[in-house]
């Protein structure tokens, strides 16, 4: 092979990166070769903006740790994570639709039982929430899992702060024999996005709107079903058309209604106004796609 040259670089290192012995990240690597070149040619790439970029994503990796994940807020800001779960967004029509994790979760939220407040001694508005677990066929699907976290009203989640004690705004339901659940919340508000590290400081020089509209977040399962990693956001509300992180999707913006002091869906009296949601989440089996239903459609 030739010396390098500007012309022959790229094709240079596609082959020399063909040798990558797993056959997949082989296909990962090459193909990302001839983008991040012709990106480079296209821009005109400086020296000493090639180093600011190296500069960048190494503080991304020093900002990023078990509590906070810099890396995946940059691919969130980017619209790599919500182009990422689309792709692999396979569920059949009538499902409900996946959305981003985000860098939040935390996996050993405490079991609750119908009705139990995931925050209690939290500020904020009651929020209660219910519906019904179903299947594509509208059957209901008992014993299915609501893992679910949500911010607080200054929009803080329970990593993000300095002292724990004990779990925050965040729990597991199960739906009962009918498929129904029943939660207990605070209304969730809209929230800025981690701000005041170097993705943060990107996003400074630019007009990005940085805030997210009201949610709260879940990941459904249920054996026999396709675990689901989703949001429930608020019909009305600031930023669904401008979220930082394009998580919002149609199908899952909910009615959340305001009540004024009363009686609540779990039969508690209460002297202050309250919110109730009223959702019905579609699981699909497992090994069920869009694409085997899209077949069926067709005959042979
Ligand atoms: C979240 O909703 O928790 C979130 C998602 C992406 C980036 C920041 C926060
Ligand atoms: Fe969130």
């Amino acid at each position: 092979m030739p010396y390098s040259t500007l012309d022959n670089i790229t094709q240079q290192a596609v082959a020399r990166w063909s040798t990558t012995h797993d056959p997949r990240l082989r296909e990962l690597i090459t193909k990302l070769i001839p983008h991040v070149h012709a990106y480079a040619k296209e821009v005109g790439l400086t020296h000493q903006e090639w180093l600011a970029g190296l500069n960048f994503l190494a503080r991304v990796g020093q900002w990023t740790t078990d509590a906070r994940g810099e890396n995946i807020l940059l691919s969130d800001v980017m619209g790599l994570s919500m182009l990422t779960v689309m792709l692999n967004d396979k569920l059949p029509k009538g499902a409900t639709p996946h959305t981003v994790l985000g860098p939040f979760y935390v996996d050993d939220s405490p079991e609750l039982e119908a009705g139990a407040n995931m925050a209690e001694g939290v500020a904020g508005e009651p929020c209660f929430i219910s519906g019904q677990v179903r299947n594509l066929k509208g059957e209901p699907i008992a014993g299915a899992t609501l893992d679910m976290w949500q911010a607080d009203d200054e929009g803080i989640y329970e990593v993000q702060l300095s002292e724990k004690s004990g779990p925050y705004l965040r729990g597991v339901y199960h739906s009962g024999p009918d498929g129904r659940f029943l939660v207990k919340t605070i209304a969730p508000l809209g929230y800025a996005i981690p701000m005041d590290g170097p993705v943060g400081e990107l996003i400074k020089g630019t007009d990005i709107s940085y805030f997210r509209p009201a949610h709260i977040h879940f990941i459904m399962s249920a054996p026999g079903y396709q675990k689901i990693i989703t949001h429930l956001f608020k019909r009305g509300t600031e930023y669904l058309e401008n979220d930082a992180v394009y998580g919002v999707k149609q199908e899952l913006i909910a009615d959340f209604h305001r009540h004024e002091p009363g009686v609540a869906p779990t039969g508690e009296k209460l002297d202050t106004p309250f919110w109730t949601i009223e959702y019905d989440f579609v699981l699909a089996p497992e090994g069920a796609t869009a694409d085997a239903e899209a077949k069926q459609a067709v005959p042979a």
